[in-house]
Order: structure tokens, then sequence, then C-alpha cells
């Protein structure tokens, strides 16, 4: 049978590598695994405390509209409920939304190095991706965003613009005055929806980083996409939020399969947006990492990139996979970032304290045994 070529090229993503993976082929015990982003501290208890007492619900089918997760939420953001939706993980939102507004041959626009999951989404509905360079530092261009939608030929193609805002994997985000720059040029266009995703801002502590939320009643086609994944620690159970215009949340509610966040995902969202205590303390557990590993860093000499999300990207300065397969034959996990076409380059997510200590520790003697490129 014939399959088209935008999927037989497709590139599946590559999650980070298991740890009962790690332990066999090493044969190791302790393995530690810093390379998915993940939250260190583990599920919100009172997340863990509600699905306990949900599992006796298995047998219903779970609530199609989220109907307790969305009263929440809105009240939680100062939103209507018709401007919310729910999805299995942000990724299947950002899925879905390229489904709904992309036909085959269009496009979408993000930058370099943005996070991947846009691209394969597009390219499995045969949808084009453009990508805007980065300026110095991995830094994110919207000026050369805005040049691509001012001149670009293909400019007409582009219907979604994905701006992770931190981006994964640099750590990086754009400060508000360039985002409302951006948004007072295209924040109103009909034809496209600007998609901020915003899988990481509850770990950005930057004081001119800001979220347009709140700004889109002046700017209709803003989008905004958060996550329960990461510093609410529900990555296991796979919640996404949507925010945006009804008419974009009646079209996402179409095409978004009907039962697609299961019963015990949305009764856990619901507890661990009320856990104020537990995100205070993962945020606090992250900025504390994040000091350790950059000033670790700075000691090793391995240039990084300051993070606004809960991971750091660092060039090791050596050929990463040497360094990554070093890395894992002492039981440490990390993330080289091949897939985004650089060489060097390592992303490591913030642990507990004692997983950080080892982790460098361990990246201490590999720089030891593998010698910098000069
Ligand atoms: C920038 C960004 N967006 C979205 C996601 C997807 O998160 P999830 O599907 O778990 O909500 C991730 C996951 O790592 C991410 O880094």
């Amino acid at each position: 049978m014939k399959v088209s070529s935008d999927i037989l090229s497709l590139v599946p993503y590559k999650p980070g590598k298991p740890i009962s993976e790690t332990q066999r082929e090493y044969g190791l015990t302790k393995v530690i695994k810093l390379a998915s982003n993940e939250n260190p501290l583990g599920p919100s208890p009172m997340a863990v405390e509600a699905m306990t007492q949900a599992l006796q619900n298995l047998h219903r089918y779970p609530d199609p509209a989220f109907y307790e997760l969305m009263q929440l939420v809105s009240k939680q953001w100062r939103l209507p409920t018709n401007m919310l939706s729910a999805g299995n993980g942000s990724n299947e939102i950002i899925d879905v939304l390229i489904r709904v507004y992309c036909e085959p041959g269009e496009a979408i626009l993000t930058t370099e190095a943005a996070f991947i999951a846009y691209q394969i989404c597009a390219q499995a509905a045969r949808v084009k991706t453009y990508f805007t360079p980065l300026k110095s530092g991995f830094q994110m261009d919207l000026t050369a965003m805005a040049n691509f939608l001012k001149t670009s030929p293909d400019a007409y193609k582009v219907k979604l613009i994905f701006l992770p805002n931190p981006n994964n994997p640099t750590g990086t985000y754009v400060k508000w005055e360039e985002v409302k720059n951006f948004l007072d040029q295209f924040g109103s266009d009909p034809d496209r929806l600007i998609i901020f995703d915003e899988a990481y801002t509850e770990y950005a502590r930057a004081k001119d980083y800001r979220s347009p939320m709140e700004d889109m009643s002046k700017y209709p086609s803003v989008v905004v996409i958060r996550t329960l994944s990461k510093a609410y620690g529900l990555a296991g159970l796979r919640v996404g939020l949507l925010v945006a215009p009804p008419h974009v949340i009646d079209l996402y509610n179409r095409v978004r399969n009907t039962f697609n966040v299961n019963e015990i995902a949305q009764v856990a969202a619901v507890a661990a947006l009320q856990d104020a205590d537990f995100l205070r303390k993962s945020q606090q557990v992250n900025w504390e990492g994040l000091d350790y590993f950059y000033e670790e860093l700075r000691k090793m000499n391995l240039p990084f990139v300051e993070s606004q999300a809960n991971f750091v990207m660092f060039d090791t300065r050596r050929d990463v996979v040497k360094v990554n397969e070093a890395l894992l034959k002492r039981g440490v996990i990390l993330r080289p970032i091949l897939n985004y076409g650089f060489k060097t380059q390592m992303r490591m997510s913030v642990g507990l304290p004692e997983e950080n200590r080892f982790a460098i520790e361990k990246l201490r003697e590999v720089l030891q045994e593998i010698p910098a490129i000069t």
C-alpha cells in the first residue's frame, strides 16, 4: 500500500532512556534520570489522595466536558469556561490545533530549536514547518518571525505560529516587551493564530517574563497552552489545558477525542491545581537546583544558557554522543540534544539535591576521561 513520504520520513519523538533499560544494559543498580524535565518531587500528594478515591469510579466513562476541571481553571485564571478546554497532555492540543487549522500543503511557523513536537505533528498532517533563526545565545527572535511574515513569499501558507515560552530544550524565553511588540503587529490577524506554549511558565523567574493570557481580549489571535506535566508533577497522567477564543475552543472540541482526558487524570488535575504548597515547593527545589547547576557548570568551564524552565542546556565542548555514553555507564541519564542539530549540547533536568550532586560528580569524571574539542 502506498504511504505518504511525509509519514515514511517521520522520525518519532525520542523520549529519555528509561531507568530500567539503562540498569539492564549497563548492569547497574543505581541509575538516576534527569532527561525528561519531570518533577523530581513526584505527584502532588493531594492529587494522589484524590486519585485513590477516584479508583472506585473507573467503570464509568470520564466527563467529556471536564466540568469540575473547567470550573476550577475558570475560577483560578479568571476566564470564562467557553475559553477553556483540555487535552491528553499539551502534546495532543498541539496535534489537534494543527489538524483543525492547517490543510495539507499549508504551514506552521516557529523558531529554530523550538520544541520538536510542533514539527512532528505538522509533518504527520502533511503540513510544512518554517523556522526562523535564533539570535546569539540561543535566544528566540520575534523580529525574524515578523520579517518572515512580512516579506517571505511563503508567509501566506502560515496558519499557526508556535512560540514556546519558555522554550525546550534551550530554556530561553522572550521578554514581554518583545512579545507585546509582536502582538501589536500580528495579534489581531483573523487568518492566523499565535500559540504560546507555556509548559514551563510556573518555573520562569525572569522579571520581564509575562504570559499574554491576561491580554487575550486585546489580542484575539492569541492561544495559550499549559500543562500539568511539569510543575504540577502529573506527566504520567497526560493533562494539558487550552485557553483560546470561544470559536477556537469550539473547533478544538469537535476534533479531539471525546474521552481524551481520563477520569483519574481529571480528578488529579483538580486536586493538583489547588495544591499551592506543592507548587511552591516544586518551584523552590527547581530554582535551588538550577542555581547549583550554574555554579558547578561555571567551575567546570562549560558554557550554559540561563533557563526559565526545569532544566539547563549546556555545552559539553565534546562530542555529546560520547559524553552521553560515558554518563550512562555511570548511571546518569541526561539528554543529548542531537535531534535539534546540536553536536555538543546536553540538556540536564533538575532533580532532587542528591540526584543533582550525583549527576555533577559523574559529569566531572567524564570530562576528565574525554578531552575537550579544541
Ligand atoms: C515546550 C513543551 N511543550 C509541550 C510539552 C508537552 O507536554 P505534555 O504533553 O506532557 O503536556 C513539552 C514536554 O516536554 C514541552 O517541553
